[in-house]
């Protein structure tokens, strides 16, 4: 059998990076895998967080996933809090993971800086999380960034201790769907920094929540340079190549084929033809988010049914975890 499990941070401002790289893939996997898909409000505290903005935000990346096409009668959609088998599978896998192997995680000292001393406990055990987020559901599939290599090894190895411990096959090892380089993208007005929720200009993000006069506006006024024609040429044309990259992946098609489409274009009329399509493509999901986001009692209802169903494939693995683990229920 096979069971997609990923988990998406909620953090505001979801932009079409996001819906790219990440929520418009996901989706296309419900049509041939069972999929479950974690809003992570538990990994959030991680980092510092605003109460409201944490709500917020775990509402948008459900609205997010659900405008970009998620049937939440085929899927799993969820937030992680409401299902106590994450904390309670990561503390006996916590029992079960020896420092070395976390000392070795490279997003850690990333986002713990140079105070090691002040980084938190559950930023240090945030792979252990992530681990019984995966395997508590016996996922054999984890669609994630490139960047997300690291823990996806270690949540194997993770489920390799557990096996080995009880000398049993109990946990599948979770395989890592790398998603690859080809969706990478850019700022709008920088081609070499990555698209951001952070960045201070709004013109440097098409938002997923923006509607068709804003998509088409910014996509006219993108940075471009004064090189002719259409090429695909990162190092020599970031921004412009950034542009053939999101059209190749708003239509669907290689870069290569754009390029051939284009390939006697004047670089004006391009943009013009990729600022159609993106209305194209994005102005439904835009809409459809700003429907949902005045509906928040229907987003609510879908993740509380969404817990619900998830709990329901968690509760049993749980319980053989405990009993196997030597937890008396008297
Ligand atoms: N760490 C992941 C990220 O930052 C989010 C995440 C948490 C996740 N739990 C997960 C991804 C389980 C895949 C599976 O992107």
């Amino acid at each position: 059998m096979k069971r997609v499990f990923s988990g998406v941070q909620p953090t505001g401002n979801l932009h079409l990076g996001n819906y790219l790289g990440a929520l418009k893939r996901f989706v296309a996997m419900q049509d041939d895998y069972e999929c479950v898909y974690c809003i992570v409000d538990l990994h959030a505290l991680t980092m510092p967080w605003d109460p409201d903005q944490l709500r917020d935000a775990t509402r948008e990346v459900a609205a997010g996933f659900m405008a970009s096409g998620l049937d939440p009668e085929r899927c799993i959609v969820f937030n992680q809090s409401q299902c106590p088998m994450h904390l309670r599978l990561q503390w006996i896998l916590a029992c079960l993971t020896p420092l070395g192997w976390l000392n070795r995680m490279t997003q850690f000292k990333e986002k713990a800086g140079k105070q090691k001393d002040n980084a938190s406990l559950g930023l240090y055990g945030y792979p252990v999380l992530q681990a019984a987020d995966i395997i508590g559901y016996h996922a054999t599939h984890v669609p994630v960034g490139d960047d997300q290599r690291q823990h996806l090894e270690l949540s194997r190895d993770i489920a390799g201790a557990f096996n080995h411990t009880f000398g049993l096959d109990f946990f599948p090892l979770p395989e890592a769907v790398i998603l690859g380089e080809a969706t990478r993208v850019m700022s709008l007005r920088d081609g070499r920094s990555k698209m951001s929720k952070s960045d201070e200009s709004d013109y440097s993000r098409i938002n997923l929540t923006d509607d068709r006069d804003a998509i088409a506006l910014k996509i006219r006024k993108a940075r471009t340079d004064s090189i002719m024609g259409v090429s695909y040429d990162p190092e020599n044309r970031p921004e412009a190549s950034n542009l053939v990259t999101i059209y190749a992946s708003l239509a669907g098609v290689s870069r290569d084929a754009v390029l051939d489409e284009f390939q006697s274009a004047r670089f004006s009329d391009f943009k013009a033809r990729l600022a159609d399509l993106a209305v194209e493509v994005l102005g439904p999901v835009g809409e459809e988010m700003k429907r949902l986001s005045a509906d928040p009692g229907y987003v609510d209802s879908v993740l509380r049914d969404g817990a619900e169903r998830a709990r329901a494939i968690a509760e049993p693995i749980q319980k053989r975890v405990e009993e196997l683990t030597g937890f008396l229920v008297p």
